[in-house]
């Protein structure tokens, strides 16, 4: 069983995934935290986060204890995650790793590629998505929780950069698969976005004939 899901940054994709991975009692795996640890490597070893072969090598060189750093998601640490993303090199590196994950016991995957080309057969995907507002709003209060500074307008400028770099690269760019089930989480707090969530992965086993339990 493998839920892809798939959406732009703070559509709130990570905290539907992995409620509905512990309600389906599936492996989660946040795909993103593998761009970020590439990302991290390559800043802390003082290279340029486009530069292929660097990354690539940061790449190949991931262990678990990469994925466990609290300081992955600092700005600077995700303005490096875009662009480690958007080189091809660095994605077929962990293309495998993602495969492997979910093809042991099944999984719920969260990222931008998950449906379209990490497991383009996935009995469910979702595309998780809300206003640029409301998702930038929510990562304006991440860093408050934080206690990091952040001032809002920039905050909005710098989600929509995500978006555009997501969306426009050349290299498994950010799409809604075509049967990919749409979640706009614009008006939904996190407990109507997983009823949601859950009513759709039903109604789409059930079609399928899967079983859940
Ligand atoms: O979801 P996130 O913000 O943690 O992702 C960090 C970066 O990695 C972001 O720029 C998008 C990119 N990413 C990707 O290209 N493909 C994925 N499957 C997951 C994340």
């Amino acid at each position: 069983m493998i839920i892809a899901i798939d959406g732009p940054a703070a559509a709130g994709k990570g905290t539907l995934a992995k409620r509905l991975a512990a309600e389906l009692g599936l492996p989660y795996l946040d795909t993103g935290l593998l761009y970020r640890a590439t990302a991290k490597r390559v800043l802390e070893a003082n290279a340029d986060p486009a530069d292929e072969q660097a990354a690539l090598l940061a790449a190949r060189s991931l262990t678990q204890a990469d994925f466990a750093r609290p300081d992955l998601r600092d700005a600077e640490t995700s303005k490096a995650a875009s662009q480690v993303a958007s080189l091809p090199a660095v994605r077929q590196a962990l293309l495998e790793f993602q495969r492997n994950f979910g093809g042991r016991h099944g999984a719920v995957l969260d990222g931008r590629d998950i449906g379209t080309i990490i497991f383009p057969k996935a009995d469910v995907k979702l595309f998780v998505t809300a206003s640029v507002q409301a998702r930038a709003r929510r990562r304006w209060l991440e860093f408050q929780a934080r206690g990091e500074e952040a001032d809002f307008a920039a905050v909005i400028a710098d989600v929509e950069a995500r978006d555009e770099a997501d969306r426009t690269r050349a290299s498994a760019p950010l799409i809604q698969a075509p049967d990919a089930l749409l979640i706009d989480t614009t008006t939904l707090d996190a407990d109507e976005a997983f009823a949601t969530a859950l009513k759709l992965v039903r109604a789409k086993t059930t079609e399928r004939n899967i079983g859940l339990d």
